[in-house]
Formats: C-alpha cells, sequence, structure tokens
C-alpha cells in the first residue's frame, strides 16, 4: 500500500463516517482525489461504504496492524518480525529472499494471495496474511508431515483465542460447521535427504463482507468470537510455530500424531477424493497414519493418501 493510500486506509480503519471534505482538508489533497484513493481501496478489497456527500465509512472498524503489539506478546526470540501494507503474496514475497529463517512477513492484504492448489486466495484488509520462512535439516523426505502441524498450530491458537469448534480438515484446511475460516500453504524447496527450508502462509479470515463470492461455504472469526485481536493472534501462531516447527525438526512427527484426533475434522466422514492423476472415489475418513497421510477406507481396503483433494460428503 503506498503511504498515500495508507493515511487514508487507517482514517477509515476506525469504522466512523468520515466526510469527504473533513478527509481533502486532513489530507491536503482535493475531493476528487479523495475518491480516487477510496476506489483504489475498494480495489483491494476494502469494503468501504458512501459517497463524498454522506461520507465515507467502512461496516466493520479494522484493528491495524501493529509491530510492537505484535512484539509484545511474541514469546519466540528467534523470530524476526516484519509488517508491511498490501503486498502481492507474502509467501512469494518472502520466496524472494535468502536467507529467509525465522523471518515473519505479515501484511494487512494482499492483492495476489495464493492458495493451495493454484488457486487465488481473498485477502481483502484486516484479516490474517502471515508468511513464516524455515529452515530444516531434516530434509525434504521428513517434511511431509509439515503441513498438518501447522494446521494444527493454527487451529490450537485460534481454539484459545476462543473459537473452540475450529477443526482441521486434511491436510490443513481450518473449518468450522463445514465452511472454511482459513487455510495454509507451506511451499518447501531444498534436498531430499539434507537442509532445506519451507516458507509456511497461514491466511484467516477474520471479517469477510456478506456478499464475498468463494467456491466453498466460508466462514469468519468474528462470527465466532467476541473481542479477539488481530495484533495478539498473530503473536499467539508466531509463538506457536517457533515452538512446534523446532520439535518437527528434531524429533519428527510422533508426538503431533497423536493430537491429530482432537482436531480431525474428517473422522469418520464419507469423503470424496480427487487424485492429481485424475483417480477419483469416494470413502470413509479413518485418520492418519504416522506419517501424517490420509487414511480412507473405500470397499474392503484402506487406502493412505500422501497428497490429493478431499471433500465431505455426508454425515
Ligand atoms: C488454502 O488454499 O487453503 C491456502 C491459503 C493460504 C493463504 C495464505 S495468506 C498468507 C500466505 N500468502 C499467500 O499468498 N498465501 C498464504
Amino acid at each position: 500500500m503506498s503511504p498515500e493510500l495508507n493515511e487514508l486506509y487507517v482514517r477509515l480503519a476506525d469504522g466512523r463516517r468520515h466526510n469527504g471534505a473533513g478527509l481533502a482538508d486532513e489530507l491536503g489533497i482535493s475531493r476528487a482525489a479523495v475518491w480516487k484513493r477510496i476506489e483504489s481501496l475498494r480495489r483491494i478489497g476494502l469494503p468501504v461504504e458512501g459517497t463524498a456527500g454522506d461520507g465515507y465509512r467502512i461496516a466493520h472498524p479494522i484493528e491495524l496492524l501493529d509491530a510492537d503489539a505484535i512484539r509484545q506478546h511474541l514469546n519466540a526470540p528467534s523470530i524476526e518480525l516484519e509488517v508491511v501494507g498490501a503486498v502481492d503474496s507474502t509467501n512469494a514475497r518472502l520466496a524472494a529472499r535468502t536467507p529467509v529463517h525465522g523471518h515473519a512477513l505479515v501484511a494487512e492484504a494482499q492483492k495476489a494471495g495464493r492458495g493451495r492448489r493454484g488457486r487465488e486466495w481473498l485477502s481483502p484488509p484486516g484479516g490474517i496474511y502471515l508468511s513464516l520462512g524455515w529452515h530444516f535439516e531434516s530434509g525434504l523426505a521428513g517434511l511431509s508431515p509439515l503441513s498438518l502441524v501447522v494446521g494444527m498450530a493454527a487451529a490450537r491458537t485460534l481454539r484459545e483465542a476462543g473459537a473452540d469448534a475450529v477443526g482441521v480438515k486434511w491436510p490443513n484446511d481450518l473449518f468450522i460447521s463445514d465452511a472454511k475460516l482459513g487455510g495454509c500453504l507451506v511451499e518447501v524447496s531444498g534436498a531430499a535427504e539434507g537442509p532445506c527450508q519451507a516458507i509456511i502462509g497461514i491466511g484467516i479470515n477474520l471479517e469477510l463482507p456478506e456478499s464475498s463470492a468463494l467456491d466453498q461455504p466460508w466462514t469468519c472469526l468474528s462470527r465466532h468470537v467476541d473481542g479477539f485481536s488481530r495484533n495478539r493472534l498473530i503473536a499467539g501462531l508466531l509463538t506457536r510455530l517457533a515452538e512446534d516447527l523446532p520439535q518437527l525438526d528434531q524429533s519428527g512427527f510422533d508426538a503431533f500424531a497423536g493430537q491429530w484426533r482432537q482436531f480431525d475434522a474428517l473422522a469418520g466422514r464419507k469423503v470424496h477424493v480427487s487424485m492429481a492423476r485424475g483417480e477419483n472415489f469416494g470413502g470413509l475418513a479413518e485418520g492418519i497414519d504416522d506419517q501424517g497421510r490420509l487414511l480412507v477406507q473405500h470397499g474392503d481396503r484402506i487406502q493412505a493418501l500422501a497428497s490429493g483433494e478431499v471433500s465431505v460428503r455426508g454425515r
């Protein structure tokens, strides 16, 4: 976000009505220039209501990102925090840098947020868009359960914030009652047996306009929890990851596998599986194995899936 856009954004973030003339005076620009900047904010997804005459407002105030507030609640000395305005994608930004170990990038909004499987991730101002770079000694071969560890870390943090019903749909989609609350995009690179690095991206819907059209049922945290803090949640996510990632690297997935049951949003449910190579089948989800693969019973056998798209078919 340019400094010019940011100075308007921070004023509107309070959720109050601001009239066009007042904003023009405060910012030292014309009313037409205010309107132009309002249009730019709308383009990055800020739902600004109103007109220059009636005044402009957003329906729900936004807690602005505040690096000091995040650091105050962050219990992870190994993490170096960077807070930015609107960027294309925090994952893409981190991936373009070296080294990234311990670097956390958090944005107000994303203009080209990336989801899993090449999908877009809707990222209007006010949500959580966080990426963390991490170096692993264990090699790519040992990192296949990383996605699940990240999903559980996010779900645990959300539960601690009051969203008791958050579950993880394998491997790391965050769900409340069959509606998607957030997701994780874990991108790994490096050697199969040697050192490697991951860019761990987490996106959480905190407040989405009712009209948001997504490709699946969605929800946002404000519908489930009153009075959460965006900055505290970010601190909580990073603190949890800074604890769990070294444990995974040093001791493997064993300690985490036993926790999966507490979060498993698919357990015992009828699912539909689409594999990358075009194979599709239905079955019953039966938890995970010790490598984090999803176990699906179909016919008289149980198949262990390392990847694939899974959707729920009913109770
Ligand atoms: C999914 O499809 O469920 C994964 C969504 C991941 C979104 C996050 S937001 C922060 C980071 N930057 C991105 O571009 N994507 C991830």
